[in-house]
């Protein structure tokens, strides 16, 4: 049998639910922060990620999943979605049509070819929002806010968010030199991505899971002593209305992310998975990408959270989703002669706002008792041949078994009054 591919999974049975669930209450803490929904391709020209996250990320440099297309031209599955975004933002021109801040936010699948291990797929789902046109630091800390509400609206506790900050690009161009003259002596003692990095952007040997036991990365400079006085003081005020908002977090310097494009404000919100610290979500701001790829001068700032990390914490914390919906009402016919009256019955009952399902399968009086179980019927509606002849139906509270005779007219009413309705 063909099996799915190395890294990916089904998503089946309770886990759509789960899944769902989350997607709704992104949604709706999405429309409360006043962000709009945006939707780009799943893939993109290559040229994009190789100038949009950076020519010496892992990602771009050994994680990408690339092809060609019948035409010759060479495309990529894309492995974030912040580049995604600010091409569409410069292709609709919408620095030019939106009042800024223009809030977007997205989700959808994103591809790595990383080697899968616990709360690491090559295929993923990621949720995340890109903010352009406010260099504001109260931008920053509203974007560290959203995944801050929602993990607290889930209930998590073990999560720590953790920010840092590169600087302007005065203060990354100092950090950069010192980095340099730091790590010089050490390089042949480096591993070979850290030699690579060495020439183009010493900054990724912070973030090497290789070297980062050795000793010479312990000492290595720091950015905070390399900060210029105006990237010091907007971190200072993201730090302000971050306490503003009464967010936990904690100033941690390794923190440099995976992807080049970063200025100032980096963070990350790490939970512990199986025991290992795993980032739940991450992000920070990038006032140069836009320009990078093309288009105007443009501040810019975002995240992204992932899924499936997000499922196991919930899954490590005991946390449930949602306890699991189960319909409102399980409709079946008495003879198979009432069926025609039992179809259209449950179409009623459903553009009437309730869920309910039936019998497909004839199946006998009995099985569909337990039928209704499995499915979790609150109610059990029964359509036979006298129902049909004087236009009622017979209800079954499926809890405390009560039988109701209930007219036709009169039975939106009977369920508006014992089902409560649910978000
Ligand atoms: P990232 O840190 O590469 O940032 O990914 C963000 C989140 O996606 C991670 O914290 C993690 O939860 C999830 N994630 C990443 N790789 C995997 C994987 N292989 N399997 C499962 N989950 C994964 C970005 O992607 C940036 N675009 C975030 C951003 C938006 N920065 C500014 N705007």
């Amino acid at each position: 049998m063909v099996q799915k591919p190395k890294g990916t999974y089904d998503v089946i049975g309770e886990k759509g639910k789960e899944i769902l669930y989350l997607e709704k209450l992104l949604t709706s803490l999405m429309e409360k922060y006043n962000y709009q929904y945006i939707r780009t391709p799943i893939f993109e020209n290559s040229e994009l990620f190789h100038r949009g996250v950076g020519e010496t990320t892992d990602i771009v440099t050994k994680e990408t999943y690339d092809f060609k297309d019948r035409s010759d031209r060479n495309m990529t599955l894309r492995p974030e979605g912040t580049a995604g975004v600010v091409r569409s933002f410069l292709e609709n021109k919408m620095y030019a049509t939106e009042t800024f801040p223009s809030k977007n936010w997205y989700l959808g699948p994103m591809y790595r070819y990383e080697r899968p291990q616990a709360g690491r797929f090559r295929e993923f789902y990621q949720f995340g929002v890109e903010v352009f046109g406010a260099d504001s630091a109260m931008m920053d800390a509203e974007v560290i806010s959203i995944p801050v509400t929602f993990y607290k609206l889930l209930g998590l506790k073990g999560v720590k968010v953790k920010i840092n900050t590169l600087g302007d690009n005065v203060s990354r161009e100092n950090y950069h030199r010192a980095l340099i003259q730091y790590f010089e002596p050490y390089i042949e003692d480096m591993c070979e991505d850290c030699k690579a990095r060495f020439l183009k952007n010493p900054l990724r040997i912070l973030d090497c899971k290789k070297d980062s036991h050795k000793d010479y990365m312990k000492s290595a400079p720091k950015i905070i002593d390399y900060l210029n006085s105006e990237s010091k003081v907007f971190f200072e005020n993201v730090c302000k209305y971050l306490d503003a908002l009464e967010i936990d977090y904690e100033i941690d310097t390794s923190i440099v992310r995976g992807l080049d494009y970063y200025t100032h404000t980096v963070f990350e919100v790490e939970a512990n998975i199986k025991g290992n610290a795993c980032a739940l979500c991450g992000g920070g701001r990038y006032n140069h990408l836009v320009e990078n790829i093309g288009g105007p001068s443009t501040p810019g700032v975002g995240f992204a959270l992932g899924f499936e990390r997000l499922i196991s914490v919930l899954e490590e914390e005991n946390i449930e989703l949602c306890s699991s919906k189960a319909v409102d009402v399980y409709v079946f016919a008495n003879t198979l002669e009432e069926n025609k009256e039992v179809f259209a019955f449950v179409q009623m009952l459903r553009m009437n706002g309730f869920s309910a399902d039936t019998d497909y399968m004839d199946r006998k009086y009995k099985a569909n008792f337990n039928r209704a179980d499995r499915l979790g019927a609150k109610y059990i509606a029964i359509i036979g041949k006298e129902e049909v002849e004087n236009h009622f139906v017979t209800f079954k509270d499926n809890q405390t078994k009560e039988e109701y005779h209930v007219h036709m007219e009169n039975v939106i009413s009977f369920l508006d009054e014992r089902i409560e309705e649910e978000e």
